[in-house]
């Protein structure tokens, strides 16, 4: 099969087309044609080398797929050869085929193109887990997002304003801020221009926000513990600005705040299941009424994954890029 291998770290030119076997499934998982893989920031760490697929994952990236299950291996019982699923995996996706946990596969949801499933298991997981399980976002709470036009940002916004929240967004541009509000945003916030802490300020009228799903990092983790209410969950997913930052922690304690982090890639098999589990419960149903969808932004041939990591870096896109296999 051709897969996209990272022979060595660098710019997006370091992702090559090669020939691999096409694996076989081990107990409990299942072999998948791969229609489509949606592609994500974590891949663009992996390509510079800073972020290595956890031990056991397969060397080519892509998180997550969507296609049609060719093999099953010993013991799996939800899906048979033929089905259509998408998948949150720990490696792989970025090839014409490729293994995934039984548990980490989901129906392709009524009416979405598998190029559109493909676009929804990195950030639907990744979103469920941090805000809704982790943060407990409620309804009636606020919500904030940085990098509302990102994979994660689009799925965020719409997900939070479907289960009851008001929802603040930071993002690039003013268009970018149009396009968080067209998702469902009560305020987008461009952050280039505007401060969000003191917007914030005043769109609560004083208040602050109770939960905060950030990327950022750097500058922006003082900035959180400014902007949040008190007894405010503030959940960390990455560091686009850096990991290392010299704080003063007055106001976590005062406000009585939590500040929690989590990634999703290295979690056991039967975590991603349950929520799995929970996507198909209370998520599913949602995209299949039409209520939330993945937003997304281009596809590319399978063997221009290069160009489509480029067009990633460049933060020109709104919502998912796709590479398509076929
Ligand atoms: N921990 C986990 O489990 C997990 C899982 C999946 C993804 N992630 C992380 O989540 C982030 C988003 O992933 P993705 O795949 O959705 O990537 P993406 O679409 O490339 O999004 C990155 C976004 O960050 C925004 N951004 C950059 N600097 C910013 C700043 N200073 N303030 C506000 N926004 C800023 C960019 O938009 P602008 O043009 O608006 O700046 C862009 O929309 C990545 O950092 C990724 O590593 C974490």
């Amino acid at each position: 099969m051709t897969a996209i291998a990272i022979p060595t770290p660098g710019g997006p030119e370091a992702l090559v087309p090669e020939t691999r076997p096409v694996p076989a499934p081990r107990p409990g998982e299942i072999l998948v044609k791969v229609a489509a893989a949606g592609v994500n920031r974590p891949d663009v760490m992996q390509r510079k080398g800073l972020y290595p697929p956890p031990p056991g994952a397969p060397d080519i990236p892509g998180l997550e797929i969507a296609g049609e299950v060719v093999g099953v291996g010993e013991g799996v019982t939800r899906w048979k050869p033929g089905d259509k699923v998408c998948a949150l995996v720990s490696g792989g996706g970025y090839a014409e085929y490729c293994l995934a946990e039984e548990g980490s596969a989901l129906p392709v949801p009524a009416g979405l193109s598998l190029a559109e499933a493909a676009a929804l298991p990195e950030t639907f997981f990744t979103v469920w887990t941090n805000v809704f399980d982790l943060a407990g976002l409620k309804p009636g709470e606020s919500f904030l997002v940085h990098g509302g036009t990102s994979g994660i940002g689009t799925t965020a916004i719409q997900l939070a304003r479907a289960f009851g929240a008001k929802v603040f967004a930071t993002a690039g541009s003013a268009e970018k801020c149009a396009v968080c509000r067209d998702l469902g945003a009560d305020l987008a916030i461009d952050y280039k221009t505007q401060d969000f802490v003191a917007e914030l300020k005043q769109a609560t009228g004083g208040k602050g926000v109770n939960v905060i799903l950030d990327m950022v990092g750097g500058s922006y983790i003082a900035r959180n513990y400014e902007a949040a209410a008190p007894q405010g969950r503030i959940v960390q997913i990455a560091f686009m600005e850096g990991s290392k930052v010299q704080i003063d922690y007055m106001r976590l304690m005062l406000k009585r705040l939590s500040h929690m982090g989590s990634t999703l890639r290295s979690r056991p098999g039967a975590e991603k299941a349950r929520i799995a589990a929970a996507l198909v419960e209370k998520v599913w149903p949602l995209i299949e009424a039409g209520t939330v969808k993945p937003v997304m932004d281009r596809s590319f041939p399978l063997v221009e994954a290069a160009a489509a990591h480029a067009r990633m870096e460049s933060s020109a896109h709104v919502g998912k890029i796709v590479l398509t296999v076929g």
